[in-house]
């Protein structure tokens, strides 16, 4: 299962490179505002400063609603750098303009998707990922894992190439339980990828290593 970060944060994205097993990015508009980065020219240049930080795909979603304007928009985030991936929301125009683009050879993730029926629609119009909302679905009281379980079946019935790329993944056990159905890839928070790494069995038998060595290193001085 690919590791995309879902933020905007330079540092966060940093740290997660570091630990050298991210595989991509995921920005949204919120994600943007949340960093404080507004107008087009710096929006532009954010997604360069991320693309030059990471060897992977990276999310760019187009503000536009309208086929055109999602044309128009994809077209110049796709020539930012090669791993820029056109994010486009699940909407009827949006649908045409991930086909434009599939079409075209350009990369796209369609965003926005709560039903399986939607993701059926992406794949069939060629999205190389499809984005459903886990998160937001457990927020309503919706099981999100069981949609993951849902497209992953569809998709397996008709060998559709399109990824599923499980967003809006939360904590650690979404992660967890998104490898086990199968999800391509997950995009979360830095905390959902390091919060992996904690078990209290792994921090006190380190603790005792470490011990023991000292003790024996004295013992045979
Ligand atoms: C996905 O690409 C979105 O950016 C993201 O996962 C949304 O997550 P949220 O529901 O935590 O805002």
């Amino acid at each position: 299962m690919k590791f995309f970060i879902d933020t905007a944060n330079l540092d966060q994205i940093r740290e997660a490179q570091d630990l050298g097993i991210l595989d991509g990015v995921t920005t949204n508009p919120s994600l943007m505002a949340k960093e404080g980065i507004t107008g087009e020219q710096n929006v532009i240049n954010h997604y360069k400063a991320i693309c030059e930080i990471v060897d992977g795909d990276v999310s760019a979603e187009v503000i536009a609603t309208d086929y055109e304007g999602m044309i128009a928009e994809g077209m110049k985030l796709a020539d930012l750098h090669e791993n820029i991936v056109v994010k486009i929301p699940m909407i009827k125009d949006g649908i045409k303009a991930l086909k434009y683009f599939s079409d075209k050879g350009i990369k796209t993730n369609c965003t926005l998707v709560f039903s399986a029926g939607q993701a059926l629609l992406a794949a069939k119009a060629g999205a190389t990922y499809v984005s459903p909302f886990i998160g937001r679905l457990d927020d309503i009281s919706t099981n999100g894992l069981q949609l993951i379980e849902q497209i992953r079946l569809i998709y397996d019935n008709y060998a559709f190439e399109t990824e599923i790329l499980a967003a809006s993944v939360r904590h650690t056990m979404h992660v967890i339980e998104c490898a086990e159905i199968g999800a391509d890839v997950m995009t979360g928070p830095l905390s959902a990828i390091t919060g992996l790494l904690k078990h209290p069995l792994t921090d006190s038998g380190l603790a005792q290593f470490l011990a023991d060595h000292a003790k024996s290193a004295a013992a045979n001085k």
